[in-house]
């Protein structure tokens, strides 16, 4: 059964820190080349510590780690992955739409970035309601302009 679960643990932040190394190539921020210590303090700050800038999420099949996901506060960013052997069985997009939903429901609103060449990304972001509404650098920035579909 797929789930969803907040981070709470220093073991859970460190899945997620893993999870999202291996996702490294598709974020348009490079976090991979960021210093095992200094990640380390970020998940450490971010999700135990005084900072509230960040919410972490883990996608649980059963109790078994297969994705992880953040929403930023500050500009209702998200972004998240699925781990490559469980991708194409519908993970991403249950992911993507509680990442959609409690950046809505904690800030107003969700955004996303995602590189243009990663059409995957992109179009189950289209799925779920987001358009295109700037372009960077070889990055789309995207928003959700309508209510998007639940399962
Ligand atoms: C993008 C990602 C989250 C999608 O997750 P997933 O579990 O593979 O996707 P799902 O099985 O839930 O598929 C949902 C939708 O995504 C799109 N999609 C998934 N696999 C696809 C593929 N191989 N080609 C094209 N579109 C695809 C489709 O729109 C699909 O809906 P459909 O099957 O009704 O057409 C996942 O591939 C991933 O983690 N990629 C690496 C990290 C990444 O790119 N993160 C986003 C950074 S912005």
């Amino acid at each position: 059964m797929f789930r969803v679960d907040e981070v709470r643990t220093l073991r859970q932040a460190l899945i997620l820190r893993k999870m999202r190394n291996e996702c490294s190539l598709y974020m348009t921020n490079e976090t991979a080349q960021i210093s095992r210590f200094r990640q380390c303090l970020f998940y450490i700050d971010n999700i135990l510590g005084a900072r509230d800038n960040y919410k972490c999420y883990l996608a649980y099949l059963g109790n078994q780690p297969i994705g992880y996901g953040l929403i930023r506060l500050d500009s209702s960013m998200i972004t998240g992955g699925i781990v490559r052997r469980k991708r194409g069985f519908g993970h991403g997009e249950s992911l993507f739409v509680f990442l959609t939903s409690k950046a809505r429901e904690l800030t107003g609103s969700s955004f996303l970035e995602v590189k243009e060449k990663n059409l995957r990304a992109i179009r189950l972001y289209k799925k779920l309601g987001y358009v295109t509404f700037g372009r960077k650098e070889g990055v789309l920035v995207m928003t959700t302009r309508y209510p998007h579909k639940h399962r």
